[in-house]
């Protein structure tokens, strides 16, 4: 018999429901909140606001596109840490309830596992091969940057991650200081197709093990960039191509120098990319070379799983589901990153 997850995701700035048949997406609708944009970053009450605005009409589109009546649905995920507490709030109370008065179980999910779990997701008519533990995982987003031996679903030991900022923070802000709009990552990603990686050299930290820091690189960004407007006030807009191509050549060098460490230190056959970042092409073709180079199978996430999605929630809930693992209405929902 068919098990029928609606998932639901809050945690940031991206309400989302989907419901999905085992591993098989039926729906997947995002509303992203635009309200964000001219503050350049979230504004975390302005995303709980917004959340409660998009929560029913988002959970109802969900259902009706997946053809699924709320009475055939087997048990409700949702996202409960890491991310902005107001804004999980709305999600996890409307899972409460909605599990409560269908009387279904309730699966709680982490956001960074789901990221990684989205590798399993499966697209009706396009079936695709799933990575097989132990593999490697970096899972880079807006919030995280991880380097993860996967040993099982739930069985992530955290072999490295950024001790700062993370890597899609350092793309956010380095478009931030090129005046560009946010999320920076996407559109220093268009913009470094044009340009010529090798033109500006931004140093790369030197952290020992598989750790990141990617702090240093964004404040010589900033001077570099000042440092040259002083000397002309088009440098910007000369060179916003190259400019583009170099910092992003800078952020995936820093990550592919560790995932090298990493598969060299690890005995892993599968490498796999997970969380927003996985979405740039660069990182996306590095990530192909290496896997070829090193003879390991590389899996992506499709381009509209690599950012924040329900999906992702509940295919991580229907794993869950079947360990039965179910939480009670008093799970309280966390903010940092849990140590695995
Ligand atoms: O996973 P995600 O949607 O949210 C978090 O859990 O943080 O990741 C969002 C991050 C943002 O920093 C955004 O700029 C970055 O992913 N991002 C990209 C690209 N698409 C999204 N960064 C670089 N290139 C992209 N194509
Ligand atoms: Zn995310």
């Amino acid at each position: 018999m068919s098990v029928y997850i609606l998932g639901i995701e809050s945690s940031c700035d991206d309400t989302s429901a989907a419901v999905i048949e085992d591993t098989t997406i039926l729906s997947n609708v995002i509303a992203s909140q635009k309200v964000h944009a001219e503050y350049g970053g979230v504004v975390p009450e302005l995303a709980s606001r917004a959340h409660q605005q998009n929560i029913i009409p988002v959970i109802d589109t969900a259902l009706k596109r997946a053809k699924i009546n709320k009475n055939q649905l087997s048990a409700i995920a949702f996202t409960n840490g890491p991310g902005l507490l107001g804004s999980l709030l709305v999600g996890s109370s409307f899972a409460k309830a909605m599990a409560y008065s269908l009387d279904i179980p309730l699966i709680q999910v982490d956001h960074l596992q789901a990221h990684v779990l989205a590798n399993f997701l499966q697209k009706k008519d396009e079936p695709k091969p799933v990575p097989a533990f132990p593999f490697l995982c970096l899972t880079v987003s807006g919030g995280h940057t991880l380097l993860l031996q996967v040993n099982d679903y739930f069985d992530m030991q955290r072999i490295g991650g950024t001790i700062d900022d993370a890597a899609g923070e350092a793309f956010d802000k380095a478009a931030k200081i090129l005046g560009l709009p946010y999320p920076g990552g996407p559109v220093i990603d268009r913009y470094a197709k044009e340009g010529d990686p090798r033109r500006f050299q931004f140093a790369i930290a030197h952290i020992p093990g598989l750790d990141y820091s990617f702090s240093g690189l964004k404040t010589s960004f900033l001077y570099f960039v000042r440092d040259h407007l002083k000397e002309n006030p088009n440098f910007i807009e000369e060179n916003i191509h190259d400019l583009c191509a170099s910092i992003q050549y800078a952020i995936i060098k820093s990550l592919t120098d560790k995932l090298v460490k990493a598969l060299k230190q690890t005995d892993c056959q599968d490498l796999v990319l997970a969380g927003g970042v996985s979405a740039n092409s660069g990182l996306r073709d590095a990530a192909t070379d290496l896997a070829r180079r090193y003879r390991k199978r590389l899996f992506l996430p499709s381009l509209d799983l690599t950012t924040d999605n329900a999906a992702m929630i509940a295919v991580s809930g229907y794993f869950k589901f079947l360990k039965g693992d179910f939480v009670g209405v008093d799970a309280v929902p966390y903010s940092s990153e849990r140590a695995k």
